[in-house]
Parts: structure tokens; sequence; C-alpha cells
């Protein structure tokens, strides 16, 4: 068939300066925060592709791995992914460093060749378990203490957030921070000043950008905040140029960021903020998702607990445990596919022009992969909204043909992919390894699990789990 042009690209109607905006506001059908929805139906109405304008900016909604697999193999050297807009703010106005997430082109290679190679590499998170581990060992003592006599745990999902922020911080700060207790003064702010920044972030995401013609109260909230955990960041850094005297042999991230002469002091605090911060909403998330799943299937539970006990019994985790546990994996894998971690998926700009879905793209538009609509149709997966993990398993009683590989790209793909990856599922891994190796966990809700989309999709309602102590 002939390629068609770009004008002759479908989407819904828009209006003149809004585009699309309209859609998901108060006069409109849906919400920017239950964008999915929206998706789920322009797919079934539109097919595999269709256009969207946001003011401006035309987005392209791509949702054949096809096309999303050509996006990514056409990228160049230095793939462009739109930033943070707050982000970019604060940098041009108040000077705030930013980290690879948002910056893009020769700026973003610099940073990223820093910690590709200690971040990326296939042992990048056993050099960091010992440490890991010893947060999760706490994590769960926390848990055992605080949790009541029925088993339950109030505010389960913040505790969370403390491990995760508790765990990625040990990487960046090669420390302990702290935030598991939530006593200390230190942490307590660092851990406040944390969630300010995605508060901030989230609402101004969607909304007009006001902060872009004046210093608006998110921005201020999001400035002062930022500049808090840079300063916490900057401290790591001197102290631990201090001690660099010392013959030190263990795994320190930011001691190869301070001898690494090519980026100054300033760009080594914007990695490790950008990372932090990267790592700490994504992966508690994914891992309330996870407990959520589980809790509501008891036999997959019991299979993965199994696993756990053959592989490690009731003892410590070594570098190499989880490479024998691929029934773990497929269980996080399975959890990834029904609550996809990013608000359709991953995005870029086409950095030269393109053939998608028989329609002809140009250079410079900002096209959207939607991995998340992907992965609960039928057109990918069979009983799309059923927890089976043992579709993932070489051969797995579940598995029919093994799904596209572009439908299923949790931490995105290619030179940009997510750099945390190793540390994100090191993580995930320990805190359900040793949570099932002490409990079995149920939750007694009827109300299913929804999404609510911010930077990462997180839970729509408190996770309802109840904890019971094995007895060995
Ligand atoms: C379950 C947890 C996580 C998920 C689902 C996730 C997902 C993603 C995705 C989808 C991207 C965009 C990739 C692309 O455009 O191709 C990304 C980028 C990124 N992630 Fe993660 N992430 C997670 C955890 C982490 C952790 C723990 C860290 C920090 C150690 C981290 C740091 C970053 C950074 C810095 C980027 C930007 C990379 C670049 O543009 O060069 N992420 N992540």
């Amino acid at each position: 068939m002939a390629t068609q042009p770009f004008s002759a690209l479908r989407g819904p109607r828009c209006l003149p300066l809004f585009g699309n905006v309209l859609d998901y506001s108060r006069f409109g059908p849906y919400t920017f925060d239950r964008m999915h929805l929206a998706k789920e139906k322009n797919y079934i109405k539109y097919g595999d592709i269709y256009k969207e304008k946001f003011g401006p900016v035309v987005v392209v909604q791509l949702f054949n791995p096809d096309d999303i697999s050509s996006v990514l193999k056409n990228e160049g050297k230095l793939p462009i992914r739109p930033p943070l807009p707050l982000l970019k703010a604060a940098n041009r106005r108040d000077g705030i460093a930013l980290g690879l997430g948002s910056l893009n082109g020769e700026d973003w290679w610099k940073l990223r060749k820093t910690v590709q190679k200690p971040l990326m590499h296939h042992r990048a998170g056993a050099a960091y378990l010992p440490a890991q581990e010893k947060v999760a060992d706490e994590f769960m003592n926390v848990l055992d203490t605080i949790k009541d006599l029925n088993g339950s745990v109030a505010n389960f999902e913040e505790l969370i957030l403390r491990y995760t922020m508790e765990s990625i911080g040990t990487v960046c700060f090669n420390k302990r921070i702290g935030v598991l207790d939530e006593n200390k003064k230190e942490s307590r702010e660092l851990f406040d000043s944390i969630k300010k920044q995605f508060a901030a972030v989230q609402r101004t995401y969607f909304a007009f950008p006001w902060f872009e013609l004046y210093r608006s109260e998110a921005y201020r909230e999001f400035l002062a905040a930022k500049t808090f955990s840079d300063k916490f960041a900057k401290d790591c850094i001197i102290s631990s140029r201090r001690e660099l005297t010392v013959d030190d042999t263990s795994p320190n991230l930011l001691k190869s960021l301070i001898d690494d002469t090519s980026i100054s002091e300033r760009e080594a605090v914007g990695i490790i903020t950008d990372l932090f911060i990267a790592g700490i909403d994504s992966t508690a998330s994914a891992l309330s998702f996870l407990l959520y799943n589980l809790a509501n299937n008891l036999r997959e539970q019991s299979r993965l607990f199994e696993e756990i006990i053959d592989v490690v019994g009731t003892g410590k985790i070594t570098a190499d445990s989880f490479d024998k546990m691929p029934y773990l994996k497929a269980c996080v894998k399975e959890s990834f596919r029904l609550f996809f971690p990013v608000q359709g998926g991953t995005t870029r700009v086409l950095d030269k022009d393109l053939v998608l879905g028989g329609y002809a793209i140009p250079k410079k538009s900002f096209v959207a992969f939607n991995n998340q609509t992907m992965c609960l149709s039928r057109d990918y997966f069979s009983c799309p909204h059923k927890y089976i993990p043992e579709r993932w398993l070489k051969r797995g009683s579940a598995s029919t043909s093994p799904p596209h590989p572009y439908v299923m790209l949790p931490f995105g793909f290619g030179a940009r992919m997510c750099i945390g990856r190793r540390f994100a599922e090191q993580e995930i891994y320990l805190a359900i390894a040793k949570l099932l190796q002490k409990f079995e966990i149920q939750e007694n809700s009827s109300k299913p699990m929804g999404i609510i989309n911010r930077v990462f999709n997180t839970p729509d309602r408190p996770l309802l789990i109840k904890l019971y102590k094995r007895s060995f």
C-alpha cells in the first residue's frame, strides 16, 4: 500500500489552540490521571496509529510493536526524549543541575557514559547486593514491628517508598541515609523534600505551565525541595572526597564519579540526585503492584514461595541466587504487564523521517509508545487481565508463542533505556524473597486495584495486605 502523507493521519477531533487538552478536562470524557482509558478507546477506534494535539505539540500515538521497533532501531547515537518541563525551567532560571533523564544531545551522552558501565554491567547489582540486602532485612523488621495483631500494616505504601529510597540511597550516596527510621530528623527532611518534588512535578505535569511565566507556588516548592536534596548530594560528595585517601575496595558509585575528571562536581550532583529521585517512586509502585498481585493470587504466591525456599531456604541471598529463580522473574514481569509502570510507554522525538503505520512521519515528530495498552490487549496476550506468570517461562503451561519483544518494554529500550534497571529489579527481588521467606500475604478486599497515571503509574487505592507469619 502506498505511504500516506502525515496530514492524512486520523485522530480525535481537536480545537484550535487547545488541541485535545479539553478532552481531558471537566469539559471532556477523560482525565489526565487516567489517560490510559482514553488510549484504550482510541486504539479500538483508530487502530495502530493516531495523532493527538496538546496545545501546540502534536503527539503520534503508536500501538504496533513493529512501529515501535522501527523507531528504536532507527534512532541515532543520541536519542531524544522530551524532558520534564518543570526541571528544564528550574535549570534555565535558577541553575538547577540536570541529570540524565532531562538532558539531550551531547550534554546527555557526556553524563550517561560516566555511569553506563558501573550501573548497566550485568553484574552491576551484585556488588551492592550485601548492602541492599541489609536494607531489605531492616524493611522486614520494621514490617514485623508495626503490623497490628491482625497482620495489617497501616500506610504500607509509604513504608515501601521509604524502603526503595533507603535502598537506592545506599547505592547513590554510598551510605545509609536512614529514611526507614521516620524519627531521624535529617532523614525525615530528606524524605519530605523528595515527596515535595514528586508532588510539584505531578501538579505541573499536565497542567498549564504557569511556572514558565513566573515562579508559581508549585515551582517555588519544587525549587526549595530540590535545593535541599542537591545540598545533601553535594555534602555526600564532599565527605566522600575527604575519605578518598582510605584504601577502600568496596563498590562506590560516588567515588567513581569523583574520580572522573571529565565531569564537574555540579554535574556529579546532577547525576546522583537524578538517579536517586528516578529510582524511588518507580520501584515503589512496581513493588506495590507486585505485592497486590501475589496477595490476590495465592496459587502463584505459593509456587514462588517454594522456589525461594528451594534456592535459599530461610537464609541469606547471594549474588547468583536470583539467577536460579525463573519464577520470581516471571512474577515480576507479569506484574509489569498487568500494571505497566509508565503512562503509555516511553516517548521519543524522531531524528529522521520514518514511515510508521503506513504514514510518512516527519523528523522532529513527538512519538509516544503505548505498551500499556498493548500489554492488556487480546491482540498480544491470551486472558490479558489474568495474572499468569507462567506465560513468561520458557515452557510455561500458559504460553502459546512468545510475545513480540517490543510489546513489553517496562524499562524502555536502547541507548536511553533505564539505567537503574538492575538495581530496581534487585530491590524488588530482595523485598519479595525476604517477605515470602517470613510471611504469607493476603489481601481481603473485593475492590480491584486500578492505575493512576503519574510520571510513573501508581496504585489508585491503598494496599490492604495482611501478613501471616510462617511457622517453621
Ligand atoms: C521498577 C522501577 C523502574 C522502572 C519501571 C523504570 C523505567 C524507566 C523507563 C521506562 C525509562 C525511559 C527509558 C527509555 O526512554 O527508553 C527510564 C529512564 C531512566 N531511569 Fe528508570 N525505571 C525504574 C527504576 C530506576 C532506578 C532504580 C533508577 C536509578 C538508579 C532509574 C534511573 C533512570 C534514569 C536516570 C533514566 C534516564 C536515562 C537516560 O535518559 O539516559 N530508574 N526508567
